[in-house]
């Protein structure tokens, strides 16, 4: 038997909304496998409380990592002003303003000296070693980093699919930056390459 409330059966249905309307509008929420993963890693470890994310876009994996555990608070950053403008919106008409911080922000740029559990990196593509360099100082050993879109839809490990210079020249850097990833040896990491669009998660060990 379903027990949820009319409440929270509403907050589904708009979460549901949520996702569809960025689809529409080609904001690139991750992939529903890569989102699934996520929060699966999430609920397995139970230590991890406070988490920081780059790139909040409409604030969906925002919300769906607010909702693992009534204890979860995240801090998402975001630099164009529209989707933090819909993002607080979409965040305060699921109840969760006070587990959620938007921070309209280059994340390069975020200083807090909050120690996170997680940190999940989605924005710049191009940026991932300068986000994962300036997150250090928020990190402990223990501390996971997920990194999504390491594939860029394919194009990373056959630049032949594109066309476009600075796509490109973008993805040679996320191909740089994942050799770096698995070979620095403060992380132990594991890519999962038929995972969403390509998730890498490192754990920190000193
Ligand atoms: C892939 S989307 C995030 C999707 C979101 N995590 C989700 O799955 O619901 C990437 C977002 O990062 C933002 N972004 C790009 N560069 C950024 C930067 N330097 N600092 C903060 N956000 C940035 C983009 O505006 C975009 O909204």
């Amino acid at each position: 038997m379903d027990k949820k409330s009319s409440g929270e059966k509403t907050a589904e249905i708009r979460r549901a909304e949520i996702l569809e309307d960025a689809r529409r509008q080609h904001i690139p929420v991750m992939m529903d496998s890569g989102m699934a993963f996520l929060l699966e890693f999430v609920k397995e470890h139970t230590e991890i409380r406070d988490i920081l994310e780059c790139g909040t876009a409409v604030g969906y994996s925002a919300i769906q990592m607010a909702l693992v555990r009534w204890d979860m608070r995240v801090d998402t950053l975001e630099i164009d002003a529209d989707m933090v403008e819909e993002a607080r919106r979409n965040i305060e008409a699921q109840g969760l303003s006070k587990r959620i911080t938007v921070w309209h922000t280059d994340a390069a740029r975020f200083e807090t000296e909050q120690i996170y559990d997680l940190i999940f990196i989605d924005a710049a593509k191009s940026q991932y070693r300068r986000y994962l360099e300036h997150f250090m100082r928020n990190s402990r050993p223990g501390t996971w980093f997920v990194f999504d879109n390491l594939n860029f839809h394919g194009i990373v490990d056959h630049p032949e699919l594109s066309s476009n210079r600075s796509t490109i020249q973008m993805t040679h850097k996320i191909l740089k930056f994942r050799n770096h990833l698995l070979s620095d040896d403060r992380f132990e990491t594991v890519f999962y390459p038929d995972t969403g669009d390509g998730i890498a998660v490192s754990r920190r060990i000193v």
